[in-house]
C-alpha cells in the first residue's frame, strides 16, 4: 500500500482522507497536535507529528491541504518524489520555490468533494497524470488542464457553485414572493435541481430550453424576461472576474 503524507485535517482534508483511507496509507500532519489527533482518531488514520514544523519529506508523496498563506509555515526537509497541492491560486512555479520535489501537481477540486462529487482540474508534471487521477477521482471526477486555464476552470469549478446557489435562492424566493410557502418553493427547487443535473448528464442545455419553451408558451415569456436582463451577458462577467481573481 503506497504512503502519502497529508499536510492539514481541514474540510478538503477530511474529504480527501475518506476517499483515499482504503486505498492508501495515510499519515497526518499540520500545526496542533491535538487536532490532528481528533482528525485520526475520525477516520482511523496514522498521525505525524512534526519538530518545530519540520516535515522530512524525502522520496515521499505529499498532499499540502492547507490554506495557501500556511505554506510558509512548515519547513520541508529533503526532496519529495512528488508534491500535490489543492492551494488556491498557488502555481506550480511557486510550489517549486516552497518545497523540493521530483514531480508537481496543482489541483483544484470544489466544494462538492465533501460528498464525493466534485469536479477537480489537474495540471503539472504530466509523468504524474496517472497517480493525481488516482487521487483525486476519489472525490468524484478529474480533468487534467494546461496551467494557463487553471483559473478560468477554478472559476468555472470552484466558483460557479456559488453562482449556482444564488440562482436557487432567487427561484425560492421567487416562489415564496407569488404566494407559495418557503417549505414547497425550496422541495420543488431542490428537485428541480437534482432532475436537471441528471438530465444535463446527457442533453445539451440549449435542447433541454428548447423541450421546455414552446411557441408563444409561459417559459418563453420568461426566458424572454431574462434574456432582456442579460442573464448570459451577467454570467459571462462573473467567470471573468472570478478568473481574474483566481
Ligand atoms: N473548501 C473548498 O471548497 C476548496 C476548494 C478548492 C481548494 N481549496 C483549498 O484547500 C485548502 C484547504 O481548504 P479547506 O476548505 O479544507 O480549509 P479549512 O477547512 O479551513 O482547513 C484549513 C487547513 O489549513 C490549516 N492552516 C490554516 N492556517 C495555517 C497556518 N498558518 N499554519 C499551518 N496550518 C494552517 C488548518 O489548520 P489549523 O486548524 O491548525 O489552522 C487546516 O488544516 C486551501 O488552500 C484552499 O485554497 C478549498
Amino acid at each position: 500500500m503506497k504512503t502519502l503524507i497529508l499536510v492539514g485535517y481541514g474540510k478538503m482534508a477530511k474529504a480527501l482522507a475518506e476517499g483515499l483511507k482504503d486505498k492508501y496509507r495515510i499519515l497526518v500532519c499540520g500545526r496542533d497536535c491535538a487536532k490532528i489527533q481528533n482528525f485520526c482518531d475520525t477516520l482511523n488514520l496514522t498521525p505525524l507529528y512534526l519538530k518545530d514544523s519540520t516535515l522530512e519529506i524525502t522520496d515521499r508523496e505529499v498532499l499540502l491541504c492547507v490554506k495557501p498563506y500556511a505554506l510558509d509555515s512548515f519547513v520541508f526537509k529533503g526532496r519529495a518524489k512528488c508534491v500535490y497541492s489543492i492551494l488556491n491560486a498557488v502555481s506550480v512555479e511557486q510550489l517549486k520555490g516552497a518545497v523540493n520535489a521530483e514531480f508537481y501537481i496543482r489541483a483544484m477540486p470544489n466544494v462538492c468533494a465533501s460528498i464525493k462529487q466534485s469536479i477537480t482540474s489537474l495540471c503539472g508534471d504530466a509523468q504524474y497524470k496517472k497517480e493525481a487521477f488516482d487521487i483525486f477521482n476519489a472525490i468524484g471526477k478529474s480533468i487534467w488542464l494546461e496551467e494557463k486555464h487553471f483559473s478560468l476552470a477554478t472559476a468555472l469549478g470552484g466558483c460557479a457553485p456559488a453562482f449556482l446557489a444564488l440562482v436557487a435562492e432567487s427561484l425560492i424566493d421567487s416562489g415564496v414572493t407569488y404566494g407559495l410557502s418557503r417549505e414547497d418553493s425550496t422541495q420543488i427547487v431542490q428537485t428541480l435541481f437534482s432532475g436537471f443535473s441528471s438530465l444535463l448528464e446527457q442533453t445539451h442545455p440549449v435542447l433541454l430550453k428548447e423541450n421546455v419553451m414552446s411557441p408563444g408558451g409561459s417559459t418563453a415569456q420568461g426566458v424572454a424576461t431574462l434574456e432582456k436582463h442579460a442573464l448570459k451577458s451577467a454570467f459571462l462577467e462573473a467567470i471573468l472576474a472570478s478568473k481574474n481573481f483566481a
